[in-house]
């Protein structure tokens, strides 16, 4: 049997409020008992002081120690010391994107199909128009299902606060402000800056949409193949190969940007560039710290001259 000391992180926890408690783990040894049997062993005893909501650390540091690592690998000795702390209300990663992708998806059509009430008028729709309300409908569609059957997340849940934080980006960016300016007289079929322009020529247009269909259908292929890496219900972590993973860590980011960076390029729309430029600085703030954990974590082993997001520049 393992006996480990718990006791509450700061503050009391509302949910646990009989904090410190001995955690006895019959029949495991330091070598097989997990933290993961730590957290069980807590919410045996304190039902509503779930899982998700556990931040187990070693007494006095912050670093979170994950579910499947051992006590012994987590350097903690028989009757040694643990800390735990609450990280509040959790939501599944999953709910957060299925919220995130939907807002727009309810939001374009809303605009598209109803000029009268968001400009006061009818909107007779341009190509360019069209093809806009189409690609946004295609791609949010695409990671819905990407989100329900592609993706293996690492992390089940996050803060329920986050599901604000992170929607507002997609409902206010790629929303609510790119639909009401793309969708407006400004970009219809009898405007000025449509009518006998390119941006009312179908070899533009559908160029641009050949571009942006690659981009896709390449971000999803990076998605697959980010998935066969990892096993069903694991966190593993491998080295992805192929498919714009030898140039870069991050080929998904690049499609991703691609695809938004042809929505911009074809209607000019300042609501389609700004959300180009915030998406985009915030992937590659996030491909860089990602690109930076991965030459940690696989050493040598993992090729030299890869980039983070963008090919042989950054
Ligand atoms: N337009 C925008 O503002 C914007 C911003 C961000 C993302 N996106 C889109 O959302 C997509 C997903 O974003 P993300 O940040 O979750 O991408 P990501 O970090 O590349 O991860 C994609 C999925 O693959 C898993 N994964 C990543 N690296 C892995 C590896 N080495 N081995 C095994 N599994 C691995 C991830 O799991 P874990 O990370 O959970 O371990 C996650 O489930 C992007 O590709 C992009 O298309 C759009």
């Amino acid at each position: 049997m393992v006996t480990v000391n718990v006791s509450a992180t700061g503050k009391p926890i509302a949910l646990a409020r009989g904090l410190p408690m001995v955690v006895e783990l019959p029949g495991k040894q330091l070598e097989d008992a997990t933290i993961g049997d730590v957290k069980s062993a807590i919410a045996k005893k304190y039902p509503k002081f779930h899982l998700d909501r556990q931040k187990i650390t070693l007494k006095d540091s912050k670093n979170l120690l994950t579910d499947d690592v051992t006590l012994k690998d987590a350097g903690v000795v028989e009757g040694g010391e643990l800390s735990v702390k609450d990280l509040g209300a959790q939501v599944s990663w999953k709910t957060v994107f299925l919220v995130e992708y939907a807002g727009p998806m309810l939001i374009h059509p809303a605009i598209y199909y109803f000029p009268e009430i968001f400009y006061g008028g009818p909107v007779q729709h341009s190509m360019l128009q069209r093809y806009v309300l189409t690609f946004v409908m295609l791609h949010f569609a695409k990671r819905e299902l990407e989100t329900l059957f592609v993706h293996r997340f690492s992390h089940a849940t996050m803060p329920f606060k986050n599901i604000f934080k992170n929607s507002a980006h997609y409902h206010l960016g790629s929303g609510l402000a790119l639909a009401y300016s793309i969708y407006s007289p400004v970009y219809g079929a009898t405007s000025p800056y449509i009518r006998g322009t390119a941006r009312n020529n179908p070899m533009y247009i559908q160029a641009g949409a050949a571009i942006w269909l690659f981009s896709e259908i390449s971000n999803l292929i990076t998605h697959i193949k980010l998935r066969t890496l990892r096993p069903a219900g694991s966190r593993k972590r491998a080295i992805p190969q192929g498919y714009g993973f030898n140039l870069v860590s991050f080929p998904n980011y690049f499609f991703e940007f691609l695809g938004w960076l042809v929505i911009a390029a074809l209607t000019g729309s300042y609501a389609a560039w700004i959300f180009l430029a915030v998406s985009t600085s915030q992937m590659y703030v996030w491909a860089v710290k990602k690109h930076r954990a991965y030459r940690k974590e696989f050493g040598s082993e993992y090729p030299r001259d890869r980039k983070a997001m963008f090919p042989f520049l950054a």
